[in-house]
């Protein structure tokens, strides 16, 4: 008699030998974490109890069989809000140990390894812990201190302690960040191309539409998959509902939004009317930065918080240092850029400036090998999410 992992094997072998789904080679090695999420999403195709609690299940029940296409497209619309592990009468202990938000974790960090740019790079998610992130961020502000200590030289007791451009020049600054900021970009960029590419074959082909792009963008400015599709918040360290975990995150996203737009509004206007910093406490670029940095700090510490005290089933434990790299980078960029925005006129302002340079340089250069991922990752997923259910089902079923 077929075992169950027999089983699963050969469905996930016809799955893509039918659609053609694999952008790695057809006959490449299906990997474990894949075949996990696939045996899972069997069982829970039988079951169907947790239809109604986020866009992994109504996109399940349109398929009977999961590639590793299907399953990578599920992974990242999964948001690990653990509804489904906490309601589910056959996690564990139970001997068939279905664990979704584990087993989706697991199959999303193989995606960002496996759709990096470039390719050998990939193995870097693997690494990025708070260890690396400390050491870049040590190792880069003390290379910027250096670098200022070499530029300025004699001057050193003459600088002008208000104006960050007299330690470093606007152009050095432009030519230290925009090549790191450029190749993140277009880092990512190609990692999130390769996925849809790969996902597109699991979904459809058809191009999203306005309407479905509107509708991904506010599932993801929202995260309306976070609340266990009740409305009432997700699950943490237990059975109990939470919405910190969302409210956390909002003030994460958009405390990050905000000091982005602080810099860009002072790249205007530098650029095209020709004002440059430090700007006044009521202009623009400082309101934004402020409230933005005062939004990030929060917001990380309250994740950090929640992620400490998750529960050891949910999720895949062993990426919480890449989790925990990452919001420390961030907590770090923000708390770093207020005490700089305090410490005009102090004589502490030239190493704090270093600081600050260091750890955005540190946080930067991980962007594309780490957590920040997941926004990229997961924005794709919800478009071609938004795109697919408004097709109709090819195995008869409602799309919701
Ligand atoms: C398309 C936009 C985004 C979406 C849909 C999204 C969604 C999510 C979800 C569902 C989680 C919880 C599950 C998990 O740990 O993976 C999460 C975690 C996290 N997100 Fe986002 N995110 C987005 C953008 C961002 C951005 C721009 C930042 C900050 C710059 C950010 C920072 C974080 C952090 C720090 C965590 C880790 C929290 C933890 O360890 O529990 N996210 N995000
Ligand atoms: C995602 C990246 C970044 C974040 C989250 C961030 C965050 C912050 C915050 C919260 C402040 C204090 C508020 C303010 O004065 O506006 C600040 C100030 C500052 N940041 Fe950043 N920053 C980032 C990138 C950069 C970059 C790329 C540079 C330079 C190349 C930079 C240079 C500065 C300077 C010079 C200040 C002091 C501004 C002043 O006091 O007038 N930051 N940053
Ligand atoms: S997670 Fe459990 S309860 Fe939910 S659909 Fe799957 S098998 Fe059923
Ligand atoms: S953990 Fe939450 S988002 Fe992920 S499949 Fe379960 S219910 Fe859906």
């Amino acid at each position: 008699m077929q075992t169950l992992d027999q089983l699963t094997r050969e469905a996930v072998a016809l799955a893509n030998a039918e659609n053609k789904h694999n952008i790695p080679p057809q006959d490449a090695p299906l990997s474990d974490s894949v075949l996990e999420v696939s045996r899972q999403m069997m069982i829970c195709n039988s079951c169907r109890y947790c239809e109604g609690f986020c866009a992994v299940f109504p996109a399940m029940t349109r398929r009977l069989e999961f590639g590793s296409s299907d399953v990578h497209y599920l992974a990242n619309l999964c948001h690990n809000c653990g509804a489904c592990l906490h309601a589910c009468q056959y996690a564990p202990p139970h001997e068939f140990k279905i664990n979704v938000p584990k087993a989706m974790a697991q199959v999303r960090i193989d995606t960002y390894t496996a759709y990096a740019w470039p390719a050998r790079f990939g193995v870097l998610y693997k690494n990025n812990g708070l260890w690396i992130a400390m050491a870049l961020a040590i190792g880069l502000t003390l290379f910027l201190q250096m670098t200022a200590n070499f530029l300025n030289g004699a001057n050193a007791l003459s600088l002008d302690l208000s104006n960050f451009y007299s330690i470093y020049p606007h152009n050095t600054l432009v030519s230290l960040f925009l090549p790191i900021f450029a190749f993140v970009t277009f880092s990512l960029f190609m990692g999130v191309r390769h996925f849809l590419g790969d996902i597109k074959q699991a979904t459809s082909k058809e191009s999203a539409t306005g309407v479905a792009l509107t509708e991904a963008a506010e599932n993801a400015l929202t995260l309306k998959y976070l609340d266990g599709g009740h409305g009432d918040g997700c699950n943490n360290e237990d059975d109990g509902f939470t919405k910190f975990r969302k409210y956390f995150h909002h003030l994460t996203f958009y405390g990050f939004m905000l000091c982005f737009s602080a810099t860009s509004v002072a790249t205007i206007y530098h650029y095209l009317f020709g004002w440059e910093a430090p700007y006044a406490w009521n202009s623009l670029p400082k309101a934004l930065g402020i409230s933005g940095g005062i939004s990030l700090a929060l917001g990380c510490i309250g994740l950090l918080y929640l992620n400490l005290k998750r529960h050891p089933l949910h999720g895949d434990p062993s990426q919480k240092p890449m989790d925990i790299g990452f919001i420390f980078l961030l907590f770090m960029t923000s708390t770093t850029g207020l005490l700089l925005a305090f410490s005009h006129q102090s004589t502490s302002m030239p190493l704090l400036l270093s600081l600050h340079l260091g750890v955005v340089m540190a946080l930067f250069i991980t962007l594309p090998y780490g957590k920040f991922a997941h926004a990229a990752f997961r924005l794709a997923a919800l478009i071609r999410f938004q795109t697919e259910r408004r097709l109709p089902s090819n195995i008869g079923l409602s799309a919701e």
